[in-house]
């Protein structure tokens, strides 16, 4: 059987890591700004490695590892984005938790830092001290297609931007509460089982 065609593998997305030109910087700006613990560091295969986390459930979340060349191509169509990485983006709790963060950015060294609206989410897009480009979001209540982006104003107030968004929202075709998007997604996906035996008896 084309394995297209069987049940899909048991997995979810856990972690990532970054080569990075100067861990140190790097460490710096992921726990001094975004608040990660080091669970390890080390040395293996010629790189240094720092483990970062900031769920005691995952040893890692994101591993900095020595090696980036010095220089790299940029994006070819946009310049906030990655040669190769997109995006790497952190859930937030509240726009208070945004707007925080949104100081914390300015004040930590973080630059092309720029709030957007996706309607199905507010974000700030930033890079980190080498480049990467980082998004910062919470979802919405509502859903409709993407992409959508105009700038987030956060000089408004929290009412002003759940009205504002509200009414972009609705206005869009395809718009639908963000709870029946998910269940209407949820059909297509196969969700991971984690596992609840001892690995040996
Ligand atoms: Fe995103």
């Amino acid at each position: 059987m084309a394995s297209t065609a069987r049940t899909a593998p048991n997995l979810k997305f856990s972690h990532m890591g970054l080569s990075c030109k100067d861990v140190v910087p790097m460490e710096a700006f992921y726990t001094g700004v975004l608040g990660f613990t080091v669970t390890d560091r080390g040395f293996a295969e010629g790189m240094d490695l720092i483990f970062l986390s900031r769920d005691p459930n995952d040893h890692h979340q994101i591993v900095l590892a020595s090696g980036r060349p010095d220089e790299m191509p940029a994006n070819t169509r946009h310049p906030q984005f990655g040669p190769s990485i997109n995006q790497i983006s952190f859930l937030m709790g509240d726009l208070a938790d945004i707007r925080d963060m949104h100081t914390r950015l300015q004040e930590g060294g973080a630059s092309n830092i720029f709030p957007a609206n996706h309607g199905i989410a507010w974000s700030i897009y930033c890079h980190d001290p080498e480049g990467n480009n980082l998004e910062f979001f919470m979802d919405t209540e509502w859903y409709f297609p993407q992409p959508f982006l105009i700038p987030l104003d956060l000089s408004k107030t929290d009412a002003e931007l759940y009205e504002l968004t509200h009414d972009i929202a609705q206005s869009q075709e395809g718009f639908v509460p963000y709870p029946e998007w998910r269940s209407r997604i949820a059909k297509k996906m196969t969700p991971f089982v984690a596992p609840t035996k001892p690995l040996a008896n």
